[in-house]
């Protein structure tokens, strides 16, 4: 009998520090950083993020992600055989976040480890434990996006830090006699690691390099759209589907413009795809699980339906799973 994965519950949290775009157009003001409620709405779609306070890190944010998830799959941490955060902000640059979220989860023995794919991290690990699952290395996972993005966030640069937030989202993803997870297609290319990168990095206090965000808006907004359509039609082709078969478009949350033009080119209405990124800003690893937990517990989202997850960020990463919820 084919082994497959099936994700069992989703959960998701927000540090509790909720900036409008008016708030944070005030607070950058006071630094003498000039920014309007139009015009992020305008150009991005987004009207609030969540920052986390100073002293939370990644890992506060997952393990809250990850309690909800267990208590929706109806599963204790103990049950739990395999851990993987994906996240580009993790508490520290060693030991990962998945091990500091392993032990706050307080249990100890399954392997734990963060994947670094930045705003494709969800989809590639939940491809990875997809994987683990069916070769039996695996029965039971936490698969957790989680970013506290504030963290590399130059705050003099309008053009990029009213793009992000903080957040976490998180499924629990089991062993099963039927998919699940249908199909999945991952990809990257490092040519265009200049577009978007944080160069240098901050260990102990000391700054190597710039250790903040920086990014060529416009290159990304092109590369994007073009490679998530790319994505959704292979992922279909792989698992003999159409776009007619999507009941749910799930994209990463960077910018509405470029999940709109994702969903035309998929010849999808608006009303089949989730948007949390009003809400939410850019979360980067965190933005499809936050928005695919919001969707299932809002009850827009139902058992049975079917889910395109689509990611794409720096590397650049990009890649699509399809799912039969
Ligand atoms: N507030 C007010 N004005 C601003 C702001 C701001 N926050 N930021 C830029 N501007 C100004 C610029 O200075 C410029 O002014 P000028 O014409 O006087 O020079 C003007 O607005 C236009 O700037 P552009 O950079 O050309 O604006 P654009 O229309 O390209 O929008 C944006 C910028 C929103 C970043 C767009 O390029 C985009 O969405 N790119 C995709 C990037 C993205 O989503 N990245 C997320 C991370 S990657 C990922 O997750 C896949």
């Amino acid at each position: 009998m084919s082994r497959y994965s099936r994700i069992t519950g989703t959960g998701s949290y927000l540090p509790p520090r909720r900036l409008t775009n008016a708030d944070l157009a005030t607070e950058l003001a006071s630094q003498g950083v000039e920014t309007s409620d139009d015009w992020i709405v305008d150009r991005t779609g987004i009207r609030a993020r969540h920052f986390a306070d100073p002293g939370v890190c990644c890992s506060d944010l997952g393990v809250e992600a990850a309690r909800n998830a267990l208590q929706a799959a109806g599963r204790q941490a103990s049950e739990i055989d395999l851990i993987i955060v994906a996240t580009s902000t993790p508490d520290m640059v060693f030991p990962s976040a998945a091990c500091i979220l392993q032990n706050k989860l307080g249990v100890a023995g399954c392997p734990a480890f963060d994947v670094q794919a930045v705003c494709s991290g969800f989809v590639y690990a939940l491809t990875v434990a997809d994987a683990m699952i069916k070769t039996g290395a695996a029965t039971k996972a936490l698969v957790i996006g989680a970013e506290v993005f504030s963290r590399i966030l130059d705050f003099t640069d309008r053009t990029t830090c009213v793009l992000f937030g903080d957040g976490a989202g998180a499924v629990v993803l089991e062993a099963s006699d039927t998919p699940g997870i249908v199909a999945t297609d991952l990809h990257a290319d490092g040519k265009h690691v200049g577009i978007l990168c944080v160069p240098g990095h901050v260990s102990g206090g000391q700054v190597l390099g710039n250790p903040l965000l920086q990014m060529d808006g416009q290159a990304v907004f092109k590369l994007a759209v073009g490679v998530l359509e790319d994505a959704a039609r292979a992922v279909l082709a792989k698992a003999g589907r159409t776009e007619a078969d999507i009941d749910w478009l799930i994209p990463h949350q960077a910018n509405i413009r470029i999940m709109q033009s994702t969903a035309r080119k998929l010849k999808l209405p608006m009303d089949k795809v989730i948007v949390t990124v009003d809400q939410h800003g850019n979360t980067s690893a965190a933005s499809i699980p936050l928005a695919l937990d919001s969707a299932v517990r809002s009850g827009r989202i139902q058992k049975g339906d079917t889910l395109m997850l689509e990611g794409v960020g720096g590397g650049f990463t990009w890649g699509a799973v399809l799912v039969d919820l």
